[in-house]
């Protein structure tokens, strides 16, 4: 990436020399996560009546009940966060199945800081990445914010409240999660992270910085940097904005500047412009990411500086052939996915998401939708850093002030990654076909495109595609969810908008089974389910492949999600549309989807072979999923049949079951190019413990999951296995939670070291603040070897 990178200034090219006086960054963002105080349950405000106290209780600082910053929390437990409290607590049949059956209410956090004088004339902001659901906050008994959206940041200006020296500062969060705004699992709590950032009273705004780079026609790419400045100090401020592009060893190669004049209490934004000549691009393959560093001065003293992320990459969606990414015509292979992940439910740890996104590449899959609400940001920088392009959603679909502002924050948050190439403003709203929906479209498309220019505003509509006025006359890409049949006549009604499925798939499939039981709310895994709206596998890709003019495809799920137990309802409690289940283990769909979106060979042989005694001589359906021209398929080494393969339905057979080795040998060309096995196993004798990673960093954030597998005496994994596991971890690492992916489970996944075995289970693990050393993980089931794992802890 550092090369062949030539960079032409607008302004003016400086030296390296100059960069090292840049370095100083006054700024500071320190983490707030540890140290909470929660209670679960609302406290109700004391009643206040007199003249006296009802004047003294409606005045800044003298905020009552909970709020009041000398409420006593000590009993209160402790906790760090984030933090969902609905996955802590028992699944219960009462509670709302759209919700996974959790509880959720409401709840009460505090926190208390304390500020340096050396901090006094500083501009103070506190920021949370987000609150599930709604809530009130409160910092030394003033109301400082509201917040009406689960899945939106929240930044607020303290400055004029904070306590200095050994006077501390006292946040109180009132959290309501009675509030709903999805129709599945939603958590509760303080579930992403918090900050307290301190900068100069003079400062580039937070998200304040848009640097997106853009390809013009003589081949060079123009950067322009927009950057708002506030100035919270007494007078005006002549200030400049000076903005660099850093190489990949971090030095400043070329630079512009603007000069800014910003007044006290005022905000102001300023332009300036890089233009770089050649540089690497961000690819699917390679994603490069540059940085872009800009300095707020005056008087040629740094006061703050932000550093911006960003890709060089084109795009376009076209309306007769879909999308292109640097010119080349590209199949979204897409996938939308919940954020709730097994074990710690909304409360995701940063590092889990690599994990996810991984696990999705590994499966081709090169697109994201972020359903149905703005995501975490560490995911979208694991999109960057990992080449997967995203449909960013808004939650809410209204165009009233507050909601506004909600849309606001998504686009200045998330404009320069350049993983975005969509903005979604709604998912499936019964008004997309009136005139009062495309109004809404309408007033949203033109917030979005204020803001920026450079994406596509898209909405996932699920009808109403032929009225007179509808959404998709308002929008730049037209978004199908579901209603494939649809998708010919869409495009000729829409002949010269772009079109893509935003939603398809929604088919069922439990991990490991092969047997659909109502009674036992199952579902096989040979690709035959499908919600009454949605398609099998098979099917859906082929609709979706077929046609050129598709962008392509966003399969519903990635993985399994807690909450819409469709189409079954108590005892099963979580989604099962998932391609893997919520712990990420594959399911059959896995490797079909393998087969259909990756390059190379794949060959996976379902079901598994270990059927009961009465099941010999009797067929078993088995399914080669594979894109190879044709597989032979053994048993105990006599051939039974081979097959010429169908690339979208892949092949099958009917197979009387004796217990032993069933092989499959994929060709192409006539030329073998694969093979699986699957094999009947005795019993499961010992467990295996699979850490994703073997280290983790001592920073009590770092995370990952830990699988586990039972094998036989061979050796070999015994898919069928069904039994109580026990953790036991030592070091410097704690159990965050357990899993077992299935989705009919009522487990408990906190505070318990115990689970019962699906065929696999998964155990959480963060690394604690300050560790070091070798951590040991455990696990042990009766009448099974134990096993072991060492993680470093670093
Ligand atoms: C869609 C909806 C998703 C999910 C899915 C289940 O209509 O957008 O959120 O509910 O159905 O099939």
């Amino acid at each position: 990436m550092k090369k062949s990178f030539l960079l032409i200034s607008l302004v003016f090219i400086v030296s390296i020399s100059f960069s090292q006086k840049m370095k100083t960054v006054p700024a500071s963002k320190v983490s707030l996560d540890k140290g909470w105080r929660f209670h679960l349950g609302d406290i109700p405000f004391p009643i206040i009546k007199g003249e006296e106290m009802t004047y003294r209780s409606a005045k800044a600082g003298k905020a009552w009940g909970a709020a009041a910053p000398e409420y006593d929390d000590t009993k209160w437990r402790n906790l760090n966060v984030p933090h969902d409290w609905a996955v802590e607590l028992p699944i219960d049949s009462t509670e709302n199945e759209a919700q996974g059956f959790r509880t959720r209410g409401i709840a009460w956090y505090r926190r208390s800081f304390t500020l340096d004088s050396s901090d006094i004339g500083k501009h103070l902001e506190l920021q949370f990445d987000a609150i599930a659901t709604h809530c009130t906050v409160w910092l030394n008994g003033t109301i400082v914010h509201r917040n009406f959206c689960g899945y939106n940041s929240f930044y607020i200006d303290i400055t004029p409240f904070a306590n200095f020296g050994k006077t501390v500062n006292q946040i109180a969060i009132r959290v309501d999660a009675v509030q709903q705004e999805g129709w599945w699992y939603e958590g509760a709590g303080i579930y992403r992270h918090t900050w307290l950032v301190k900068r100069n009273l003079k400062h580039i705004e937070t998200d304040g910085v848009f640097a997106n780079p853009v390809k013009q026609k003589n081949g060079q790419w123009l950067i322009p940097v927009e950057t708002s400045v506030e100035n919270a100090g007494n007078e005006m401020a002549r200030l400049t904005v000076e903005a660099s592009i850093l190489d990949s060893m971090g030095n400043i190669v070329a630079h512009s500047m603007s000069p800014i004049l910003v007044d006290k209490l005022d905000k102001k934004s300023t332009k300036t412009r890089l233009v770089v000549g050649n540089p690497a691009l961000w690819t699917m393959e390679n994603p490069a990411i540059y940085q872009v560093k800009t300095v707020l001065k005056e008087k040629g003293i740094a006061l703050d500086s932000v550093i911006t992320t960003c890709g060089f990459r084109t795009f376009r969606f076209t309306a007769d052939s879909g999308f292109f990414l640097n010119d080349k015509h590209i199949k979204l292979k897409g996938v939308c996915t919940h954020q709730d992940n097994a074990g710690v439910g909304i409360a995701v740890p940063d590092a889990l998401w690599e994990y996810r996104i991984k696990k999705m590449k590994e499966m081709g899959v090169n697109a994201f939708r972020c359903s149905h609400n703005p995501p975490a940001n560490a995911f979208l920088e694991a999109c960057d850093r990992l080449g997967i392009v995203v449909m960013d959603e808004n939650r809410n679909f209204n165009v009233t002030p507050e909601y506004t502002r909600q849309l606001e924050w998504m686009i200045r948050r998330d404009r320069n990654h350049p993983s975005i190439i969509l903005w979604s403003v709604f998912n499936e709203e019964p008004m997309e076909g009136t005139v009062n929906g495309y109004e809404m479209v309408r007033r949203m498309t033109a917030v979005v495109k204020k803001m920026d220019t450079t994406r596509p505003v898209t909405a996932a509509a699920n009808g109403g595609f032929f009225t007179p006025k509808n959404v998709c006359h308002a929008v730049d890409v037209i978004g199908m969810n579901y209603y494939s049949h649809l998708y010919d006549s869409v495009h000729k009604a829409f002949p010269n908008t772009p079109l893509t499925s935003s939603e398809d798939g929604s088919a069922y499939m439990v991990r490991d089974e092969f047997v659909t039981d109502k009674a036992k709310c199952l579902h096989d895994s040979y690709d035959l389910q499908a919600a009454e709206w949605g398609r099998t596998h098979r099917n859906g890709w082929k609709e979706i492949n077929e046609r050129i003019f598709l962008a392509g495809c966003f399969y519903w799920t990635g993985l399994d999600y807690r909450g819409e137990p469709q189409p079954y309802t108590w005892p099963a409690v979580d989604a099962s549309f998932g391609i893997m289940d919520q712990c990420g283990f594959p399911k059959a769909a896995y490797y079909i989807r393998q087969a259909q979106w990756l390059d190379k060979p794949v060959l996976k042989l379902v079901p598994h072979w270990n059927w009961p005694a009465d099941s010999i001589g009797k067929p078993i359906k088995v399914m080669a999923l594979t894109n190879a021209d044709s597989v032979r398929l053994y048993l105990n080494g006599k051939l039974i049949s081979g097959k010429r393969i169908d690339p979208y339905e892949m092949e099958e057979w009917k197979v009387p079951y004796r217990p032993g080795k069933l092989e499959a040998k994929a060709y192409k060309n006539g030329k073998l190019i694969n093979s699986d096995v699957v094999e009947t196993t005795t019993e499961a004798v010992a467990l295996q413990l699979i850490p994703y990673r073997n280290s983790l960093s001592g920073d009590g954030h770092d995370a990952m999951p830990v699988n586990v597998q039972a094998v036989d005496k061979m050796g070999r994994v015994v898919p069928t296995a069904n039994f109580n596991i026990q953790f036991e971890v030592n070091g410097s690492i704690q159990n965050i939670g357990v899993a077992n992916g299935n989705p009919n489970s009522h487990e408990m996944e906190k505070a318990t070291n115990r689970n019962l075995f699906h065929g696999m289970a998964q155990i959480i693990l963060q690394s604690t603040e300050n560790g070091k050393g070798a951590a040991t993980i455990k696990a042990h089931a009766v009448g099974m070897k134990d096993a072991e794992a060492t993680i470093e802890i670093k």
